[in-house]
């Protein structure tokens, strides 16, 4: 059985684009994966707490756990059992929502999703899982091919931790106001084409 974690971080709880392509992607994933397990992190409405000083020691073992990795503890299981992850991510100031910044925090983790080599550098341990990407932005892009830095950056942010397979489309223009017109049937064959 197929697990799909589905990862959500538009602070719009309705009139997200990102959202509503990504509950077009979970259709068409259901149909073609009967009877798998979708897990549901709204990153807007439970908040991943910012990073401290303590639970970064504990990630390097270096302080009492005292509960203090709860939250990576989980989000790494959680991912960990995954086979496949659909992050929807909006573009917010050229970057990635906050929310997400501190998810990632949490689960980027040494020995739990990356193992450092010294001198031979750093392995991804979340192998042979795929990731579906929908970006949504509302300036409009001049090249299409082209991804924005911010696209780049959860492709980074995901390739470190192992997983390569990763399929991104990327909703521009939001903010024009003959989106919906001419792109919903467009962005809707984009989606469903990911699986
Ligand atoms: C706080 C904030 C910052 C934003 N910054 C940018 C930006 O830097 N570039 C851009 O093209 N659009 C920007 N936008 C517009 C959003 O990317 C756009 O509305 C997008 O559709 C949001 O995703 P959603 O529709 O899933 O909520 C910003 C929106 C917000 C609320």
């Amino acid at each position: 059985m197929q697990t799909l974690l589905r990862i959500d971080s538009s602070l719009r709880k309705e009139g997200s684009y990102s959202r509503m392509y990504g509950d077009i992607f979970v259709q068409m994933w259901k149909e073609r994966n009967p009877g798998s397990k979708i897990n549901y992190r709204d990153l807007n409405k439970d908040r991943i707490p910012h990073l401290r000083q303590e639970v970064t020691q504990a990630f390097f073992g270096r302080a009492e756990d005292d509960g203090l990795l709860e939250i990576s503890d989980m989000l790494c299981e959680e991912i960990w059992e995954s086979d496949a992850v659909l992050l929807t991510c909006p573009m917010y100031n050229f970057g990635i929502p906050s929310t997400l910044k501190s998810y990632f925090d949490h689960v980027i983790r040494v020995n739990r999703t990356f193992r450092y080599h010294g001198d031979q550098g750093y392995e991804g341990l979340l192998k042979n899982k795929k990731a579906y990407v929908i970006t949504s932005m509302g300036g409009k892009k001049t090249d299409l091919e082209t991804s924005e830095p911010f696209e780049q950056y959860l492709q980074q942010l995901l390739g470190f931790m192992g997983i390569e397979d990763i399929k991104m489309v990327s909703i521009n223009g939001t903010a024009s106001e003959d989106f919906i017109l001419d792109q919903e049937i467009h962005y809707t064959n984009q989606v469903k084409q990911m699986i």
